[in-house]
């Protein structure tokens, strides 16, 4: 379970402390898709960002499975989400000049994993349809194989949650369906906790949880 309690992030400025989230609360087990949608500004990245570990609320809690993440040391933390969590951003973030492979397999070098991690990140390329581009790098890829590659390296420590910021911003509209459907599909097989924060109605309206964020705040508005 991703629980999120009473959680509040102020940002540090010049002027004084500004509010981007006040109070927002929600709850999402395995097998759910949550998209969250708002205005640009409105906070979607940095409430991702802090479902992720990646940035520290101001007040109110964070915990996956029954763990804060916020209170471990910064070791355990980066060992927290380097197995717990993958990310998905709109840019795909993947290395020049490494291959599809040796990118998706970029996480597993961080921590001693177990396993046949190779065959696991051949799989996954195989999954998200690249195994015919499995030596290509990134410039030798177009848009959407990119964020396909993208997708494969977030999954390849098989993490619990799953965090996409606006997967598709970057893509035409066909090629943002088969990724999305992608996303989803792999979501299913996965039993994954799926977020999923886009500009894009067509790729909220196929997760069927629902959040929009405006005023601070959080509001479900469907599942
Ligand atoms: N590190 C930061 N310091 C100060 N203000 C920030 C910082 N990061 C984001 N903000 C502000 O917080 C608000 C929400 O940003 P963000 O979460 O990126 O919104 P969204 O992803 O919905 O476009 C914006 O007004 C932005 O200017
Ligand atoms: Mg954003």
């Amino acid at each position: 379970m991703l629980l999120v309690c009473h959680l509040t992030k102020q940002y540090a400025t010049p002027r004084g402390p500004l509010t981007v989230l006040a109070d927002v609360s929600l709850s999402l087990a395995p097998g759910d898709a949550a998209a969250i949608m708002g205005p640009s500004g409105s906070g979607k990245s940095t409430l991702l960002y802090m479902l992720g570990a990646l940035e520290p609320p101001t007040s109110g809690q964070v915990t996956l499975d029954g763990k804060n993440p916020f209170a471990l040391d910064p070791r355990a933390l980066a060992a927290f989400r380097n197995e717990q969590i993958g990310f998905v951003f709109q840019d795909h973030c993947l290395l020049p000049q490494c291959s599809v492979l040796e990118n998706v397999l970029v996480p597993t070098l961080i921590a001693k994993s177990g396993g046949d991690q190779v065959g696991l990140a051949r799989t996954l390329i195989e999954q998200v349809g690249l195994a015919d581009r499995i030596d290509h790098r990134p410039a030798a890829l177009s848009g959407g194989e990119r964020q396909r590659a993208a997708i494969a390296r977030a999954l390849v420590r098989q993490p619990r949650l799953v965090l996409c910021d606006e997967p598709t911003g970057n893509l035409d509209r066909d090629t943002a369906d088969n990724v999305a459907s992608l996303l989803l599909d792999l979501h299913r097989r996965q039993n994954t906790i799926l977020v999923i924060v886009t500009h894009s109605a067509q790729l909220a309206e196929r997760c069927a949880t629902r959040f929009q964020l405006a005023d601070r705040g959080l509001r479900r508005v469907a599942g």
